[in-house]
């Protein structure tokens, strides 16, 4: 009762506390309507990434010698659990490890590659998982690859010759040496980053605003004039913290580099520090927020540029992470966060955040894929599935095709930071003649019944619903142990009208035929 009987709107103010406990909230309605058309869902928004940070990658996803690993070194396991999250885009090797990564380091034979002082996570590198061997586990995932060039440490020409490396189909010195590292063809990696939170002092080689935009500009020229079919992230702001220019950096960016970028890379880790469920599963409203003010001042940068020239948002980390941080971790085995139901929740509500704006939101990277704040968890011996597994992976199997703007007139409670919240959150999809309708039922002990009306077609008859949820906000997952979990339910609909009640703290995706 902590989050209804403080929170409720005013309807329910006035009642005594017991009568408060009982008393139900009124139905939410829905209202579909497909011509109501958002926008394409592109299958990046369902991205992940993978960093050379404590266990994701050595350890991880990659682990050579493991009975589990196949004889590259990468676990059979994961890349199997890893394939039934429907990642449309992969993002490497970092994050803060990209600003000292020098990627001539991590090619040739394994075994004579050199290990370096890792200095954004205080390990050493051993080289042994490098450009081969990401664009070899993007293959086996059937992942687009996006690789986040060093800005950081690193140079103009060292970004640039990574994308010959990579892409080049000439004879030059660098197409020689991917040759004789055994790869005959170009990749054609088709998205780069040029670094990574670069307004953040905790980056190596963290610049101004005007100076990152200067250096950045300058590495975007090289590189498209290497492969000009290359997609460029500029790194936008991801401090949020007080005295950052969130704005201000974005915008100046973006004034250098809005002929070269084609994306906006941002940010955003949250967590329940107060232990307060109402405040938490709400934090995707900021999120919302975030969205567009990015896109207004995405806008005010191209205005005056020619219409085709666009600029989208690639949200290329984001998460829940609160727990495993601080600055005891560094080392081995660091920002293992586990996960409960809560968190499941806001995951899903940040994906529908993407997917209500995926207009502009045309990439998502979860950050991370193993181990270090991620959906997979190992040990030698095998793996379990975080609970916020399952809404990444029901996202990415059923809501594709187009985004639909939704009428809801939900139930609402007072957020103390974002002031009134729908306890139904919401998103769409119509996907040859199916309506996807995902719905987070922010309540933390009621049911709340829906009556989702279609405006412009009919209910064709069988509706398939998968629900997450499990015994309490709290529950987690563990070797052997699965309390948060989909359950699959079915109901009838004909016509106009379908009425379904979610269940208190639960996230549901709902697929009915519609005629
Ligand atoms: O994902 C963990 C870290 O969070 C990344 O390395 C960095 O980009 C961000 O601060």
């Amino acid at each position: 009762m902590i989050l209804s009987r403080r929170s409720f709107s005013k309807t329910l103010v006035a009642l005594p506390v017991a009568a408060r406990a009982q008393a139900t909230l009124p139905r939410a309605r829905i209202k579909v309507d497909t011509e109501r058309v958002i926008s394409d869902i592109d299958p990046k928004l369902y991205g992940n990434f993978i960093e050379h940070l404590g266990r994701c990658i050595d350890g991880g996803l990659f682990q050579e010698g493991s009975r589990l690993s196949d004889a590259n070194g990468f676990r059979r396991d994961v890349l199997d659990a890893a394939k039934k999250l429907g990642i449309g885009i992969l993002r490497w090797p970092g994050g803060n490890f990209s600003s000292n990564y020098h990627w001539n380091d991590g090619i040739g034979p394994r075994d004579q590659r050199p290990p370096r002082l890792e200095m954004a996570w205080g390990t050493v590198e051993s080289n042994r998982f490098g450009t081969h061997e990401f664009l070899q586990y993007a293959e086996m995932m059937g992942t687009a690859p996006y690789i986040c060039a060093n800005l950081g440490t690193g140079s103009w020409e060292e970004a640039q010759q990574w994308v010959e490396y990579c892409n080049s189909p000439e004879d030059t010195a660098m197409t020689r040496l991917r040759k004789q590292n055994g790869r005959r063809d170009p990749w054609k990696v088709g998205y780069w980053g040029l670094g990574n939170e670069m307004d953040g002092p905790w980056q190596m080689g963290h610049r101004s605003a005007d100076d990152y935009g200067k250096f950045a500009l300058e590495a975007a020229k090289l590189m498209k004039w290497t492969d000009p079919t290359i997609k460029l992230i500029a790194a936008g702001s991801s401090n949020f913290g007080p005295g950052s220019d969130w704005t201000g950096w974005n915008r100046t960016v973006l004034d250098y580099l809005k002929h070269h970028a084609d994306y906006l890379s941002l940010h955003m880790y949250v967590g329940n520090r107060e232990n307060d469920f109402g405040e938490f599963l709400a934090i995707s409203l900021s999120l919302a927020e975030r969205i567009r003010t990015a896109e207004g001042i995405i806008r005010a940068a191209l205005s005056g540029e020619p219409r085709d020239r666009r600029i989208y948002i690639a949200w290329d980390e984001w998460n829940v992470w609160y727990r495993a941080r601080g600055n005891a971790e560094r080392g081995r085995r660091i920002l293992e966060e586990r996960y409960n139901l809560e968190d499941a929740l806001v995951v899903a509500t940040f994906l529908n955040t993407f997917v209500n704006h995926s207009h502009i939101v045309k990439i998502a990277n979860l950050a991370q894929l193993v181990n270090v704040i991620a959906p997979i968890f190992t040990n030698d011996d095998g793996l379990f599935l975080q609970t916020i597994y399952y809404p990444l992976q029901l996202f990415a199997a059923h809501t594709r095709g187009k985004a639909l703007e939704l009428f809801v007139d939900s139930p609402k409670y007072t957020s103390k930071q974002l002031g009134d919240v729908p306890f139904l959150d919401t998103s769409a999809a119509y996907n040859n003649g199916t309506l996807v309708l995902n719905v987070v039922n922010r309540s933390r002990d009621q049911a709340i019944t829906a009556e989702i009306e279609a405006e412009d077609k009919q209910f064709g008859g069988d509706v398939a619903i998968t629900e997450v949820n499990g015994p309490d906000i709290k529950a987690e997952n563990d070797f052997g142990s699965v309390k948060v979990r989909p359950v699959e339910r079915a109901a009838q609909a004909q016509g106009k009208k379908l009425v379904l009640t979610f269940a208190p703290h639960s996230y549901s995706v709902v697929r009915a035929k519609l005629a």
